[in-house]
């Protein structure tokens, strides 16, 4: 019998990630024999975990892009830009670190969504591993300007010196918040809703078109996808559909095929909304 190829997401919490569900089901979809665990490690223990894990790819998701990305043997270009990786595979050197996010969201919004992106004035909220991740990815879709604004100013300035884009993409203070003018997309990468359960930013930020982002999904995204209704952005998206593109990208890096993403979407959409009705 063929032994199933092995592969693991690696993080902290890690207990509800969905990430081996969808790749589950994108094995099925195409016939390929894998098994996919999910593996819980703290900051401490990151380093040991990967030295351990003997599989032939794994996913890192949140809080380690960042501290991964210095553990690779090498890396792809797009995980440089972010210096950031989410998808690690097995070489003969040791790790090969990716970075997915960013392509993952945009596909999702320009081709599931088929919302347009260029020429918006977009507001970027963190810049911890997932607002680098898809920083760059964001650049290249053509947007106008990206304002990046963090709790800690020193992680915003960073982001945009790495960036290395200064006619576009530059740093604010949070405090300042208010004094920016508005924006057509408004995209959250900070964890605040997870920690803090709520989120409170000037209603004056989005434009009369605003697109508004959460790169989270489930509970965590609820904060900052009420204030955004509220505020009356047009368009209200939460991570989930990027989660799913972005894994697909992974799977094909490590297979060498596309799933189909859309019935796979479709099943977590549904289960989602029974448990939002359920609450
Ligand atoms: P991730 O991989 O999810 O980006 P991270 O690298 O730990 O995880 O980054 C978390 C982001 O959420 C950071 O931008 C963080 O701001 P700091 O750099 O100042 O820590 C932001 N964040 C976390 N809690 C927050 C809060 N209560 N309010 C505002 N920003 C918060």
């Amino acid at each position: 019998m063929t032994q199933p190829l092995r592969f693991a997401v690696i993080g902290q919490p890690i207990a509800h990630s969905l990430s081996p569900t969808i790749h589950a089901a994108f094995a099925r979809q195409r016939g390929i024999v894998l098994e996919y665990t999910a593996i819980e490690a703290g900051p401490e223990a990151l380093a040991e975990t990967l030295e351990r894990f003997d599989g032939h790819g794994a996913n890192i998701t949140l809080p380690h892009k960042v501290a991964a990305f210095g553990l690779c043997a090498s890396t792809t270009e797009r995980a440089r830009r972010a210096r950031a990786v989410n998808t690690l595979t097995r070489t003969a050197e040791g790790w090969e670190g990716d970075n997915t996010d960013g392509s993952g969201l945009v596909r999702d919004l320009t081709e599931r969504r088929r919302l347009d992106l260029r020429g918006r004035r977009v507001l970027l909220l963190g810049a911890g591993g997932a607002a680098q991740g898809v920083a760059p990815l964001l650049l290249d879709a053509g947007i106008d300007e990206m304002v990046v604004v963090n709790r800690s100013p020193e992680r915003a300035d960073a982001l945009c010196s790495a960036l290395g884009d200064p006619a576009r993409a530059h740093s604010r203070y949070w405090d300042d918040l208010r004094g920016l003018g508005d924006f057509e997309m408004i995209v959250n990468a900070t964890s605040a809703g997870r920690a803090t359960g709520q989120f409170d930013i000037p209603f004056s930020l989005p434009s009369p078109r605003c697109l508004a982002v959460d790169l989270s999904y489930g509970e965590a995204a609820v904060p900052f996808l009420a204030w955004a209704r509220a505020a009356g952005c047009v368009d209200v998206v939460d991570g989930l559909g990027m989660l799913v593109e972005q894994a697909a990208d992974s799977f094909a890096r490590w297979h060498g095929v596309r799933p189909d993403t859309e019935a796979v979407y479709a099943m977590l959409r549904a289960r989602e909304d029974a448990l939002v009705t359920a609450d």
